[in-house]
């Protein structure tokens, strides 16, 4: 069962991540009304506070909540008390103070959103959108939306779906709730990087590991192609772009080699011309903006189930007005 929080991909049963999807593929009627709206969360107040830039995810949330009618507090780092040095936890003790119902959190640190959901700063939900290099798993939710979307005629689970995962694994939340997700759906995952890309232990992951993209291609149903995380980057980790984007880069010569109904998934922000070429991005093929798009639904949906929404309210707001 979905809990009070969601902090990782992990957490979830194959069970939990359908009805997330089943609903958000509900909800996403809603905004093809001319009212994008529904009461569900009327005087509920969600907070996103958020430590390290951010746009897709943050006004995702933004709009999520505001579709379900909650009120809602854009708390960044920069211009707030914590560029002052406050600290997480005054700060958590501040929102309580609030009245927040539910906090999306963004952090560098891995496990910020299990410290303040554990720490009993908080009464309210917390919802992980991104620790540092640990998990994003409203991402996750929202590609595996999207697989499928194209792959399964948007029901059921993901079984026997392949996909690779191309980049810079070894700094990717996205990458690692992706794995998660996409395996307790029954997909046949496969990471592609250059060794140095890889995290240690990652032949303990429930995926196949590859170091050629070109081997792999011609297998997949859909390539998620990483951004090279230059900001978490210590140390050279390949010699140079030029270089990345020869070995592991999608181009359209790449891109043929995979089967014809293949997709291509980003998560975004993109770095055109070194992960993904710009013919790649703009393609029919790349779904990318699509994903932007199920962000919103998917988010809606894990507001409502975490908050608390009632089908019913979900079935009589649906209907056509
Ligand atoms: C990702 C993130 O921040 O983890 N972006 C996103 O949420 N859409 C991936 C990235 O920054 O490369």
């Amino acid at each position: 069962m979905i809990g009070r929080h969601l902090l990782s991909a992990q957490d979830l049963t194959s069970a939990d991540a359908v009805r997330i999807l089943d609903t958000a593929g509900e909800l996403a009627t809603v905004t093809d009304r001319s009212v994008k709206k529904l009461p569900t969360l009327r005087g509920r107040t969600v907070v996103t506070l958020f430590f390290e830039d951010s746009t897709r995810t943050r006004i995702s949330f933004e709009l999520a909540a505001k579709r379900l009618s909650a009120d809602v507090i854009n708390f960044a780092a920069k211009g707030s008390s914590l560029s002052k040095g406050e600290s997480l936890k005054d700060t958590a003790l501040t929102l309580e103070a609030m009245g927040a119902d539910a906090v999306i959190i963004r952090h560098g640190a891995s496990g910020a959103p299990y410290r303040l959901a554990n720490a009993g700063w908080i009464q309210g939900s917390v919802i992980n959108a991104g620790d540092g290099t640990h998990e994003h798993p409203t991402q996750a939710l929202l590609d595996a939306f999207t697989l499928r979307n194209h792959l399964r005629a948007g029901s059921g689970d993901l079984a026997g779906a392949r996909v690779a995962i191309v980049g810079d694994i070894l700094h990717s939340r996205v990458a690692r709730s992706n794995v998660a997700l996409l395996r307790t759906l029954g997909a046949q995952v496969t990471v592609v990087a250059p060794p140095t890309l890889l995290p240690y232990g990652v032949h303990t992951w429930p995926c196949d590991v590859s170091y050629d993209i070109d081997d792999v291609l011609p297998h997949v149903d859909a390539v998620m192609m990483l951004r090279v995380q230059a900001e978490r980057m210590a140390g050279s980790y390949f010699p140079n772009e030029l270089e990345y984007s020869r070995r592991y880069g999608l181009d359209s010569r790449r891109m043929a080699l995979m089967p014809d109904e293949a997709i291509v998934l980003h998560p975004g922000p993109m770095n055109r011309g070194v992960e993904i070429s710009a013919e790649v991005a703009d393609s029919p093929r790349a779904v990318v903006v699509e994903q932007v798009t199920n962000g919103v639904h998917v988010r809606m949906a894990v507001l409502y189930l975490l908050l608390g929404g009632r089908p019913e309210e979900l079935m009589v707001e649906g209907a056509d007005r």
